[in-house]
């Protein structure tokens, strides 16, 4: 895998009204999706996929708090950085943001509210990475694809389309919110102009990727499972799910201690180092059971 150049970025910011009133003195991202902050899962694809510089992009009112709980991400082997977005103009924005941070480097763009499980995920993921040219999209079959980025494609994997919310999709495979682009990315994210709801459309990149023959989409297959946490509804079945793997499974997922651990990022010592700060957790009861000391 090119674990050299790529950088992350995670998009953490927006306004979360489909969630209020829970989301008014909170980030979205910040919520619980069971056992732990909704960001943990998107920050755990980029480490999964072995990226350890990355941008959390926020509002300006809740960037002090992510950087309470995710620091510069030396105690997990990162190196975090932050960036504001003064108003959701849109997530193509992202790469106009991260240009400097990504110093003309390939990149990785996951949204912060996308959470992403299973084995053939890490397939997909390791293609994606080895692509050094154009943009990779992943599509996930759902029943209800005029809510999202509907990509169409031949029976060759070919995309041919790729359309934001369409009226009516041309099928049913959602583009997920996690995103490789080459280093072209925040310069073609400038030229797209703004949509008719005042955003700089992640589709819209997309689409200057498709015209130019560089647009690949991995399909996620039964293997893994994209949950999306927009709406009340979806959050309590984002926490649902991942109660019911975890609890059948006797392990915990998306964890960053955990995974840094694996990856031999971090120490036994460190990873004790965590385990013992959240002690009275379940979540710290797991990374002492990981550390080998339960
Ligand atoms: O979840 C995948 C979908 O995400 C894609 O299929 C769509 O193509 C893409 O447009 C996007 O659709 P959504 O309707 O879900 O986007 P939403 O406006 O809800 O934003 C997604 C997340 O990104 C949300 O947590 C807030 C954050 N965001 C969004 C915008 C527009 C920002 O941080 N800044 C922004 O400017």
């Amino acid at each position: 895998m090119d674990t050299s150049s790529r950088k992350g970025i995670i998009l953490a910011g927006g306004t979360g009204t489909r969630l209020h009133p829970s989301t008014i003195a909170t980030s979205k991202q910040l919520m619980p999706v069971y056992d732990k902050p909704m960001i943990y899962y998107p920050l755990c694809v980029l480490m999964e996929a072995g990226i350890r510089e990355i941008l959390i992009i926020t509002t300006p009112h809740d960037q002090a708090a992510f950087k309470t709980l995710l620091q510069d991400g030396s105690q997990w082997g990162l190196a975090l950085t932050y960036a504001i977005q003064d108003a959701p103009r849109g997530i193509a924005e992202a790469l106009i943001i991260a240009e400097e941070f990504l110093q003309g480097g390939p990149s990785v763009l996951v949204l912060g509210d996308n959470l992403f499980f299973g084995e053939t995920f890490s397939k997909g993921l390791e293609a994606a990475m080895s692509r050094s040219d154009g943009a990779s999209v992943f599509g996930y079959r759902v029943n209800d694809p005029q809510r999202y980025g509907v990509v169409e494609f031949d029976e060759g994997g070919k995309v041919l389309s790729i359309e934001e919310k369409p009226d009516t999709p041309k099928s049913n495979y959602a583009v997920t919110g996690l995103y490789f682009y080459d280093s072209h990315a925040p310069e073609y994210a400038k030229s797209i102009k703004p949509s008719d709801r005042q955003e700089v459309e992640i589709t819209a990149l997309n689409q200057i990727y498709l015209s130019k023959g560089a647009l690949h989409v991995e399909l996620l297959g039964g293997g893994t499972t994209w949950l999306d946490t927009g709406t009340h509804k979806s959050l309590f079945e984002a926490a649902q799910f991942v109660n019911v793997l975890q609890s059948r499974q006797g392990v915990r997922i998306c964890c960053p201690e955990v995974l840094a651990y694996r990856k031999a990022w971090i120490s036994r010592d460190e990873l004790i180092v965590h385990a013992r700060r959240l002690e009275k957790s379940g979540y710290g009861n797991y990374l002492m059971d990981v550390a080998g000391l339960l």
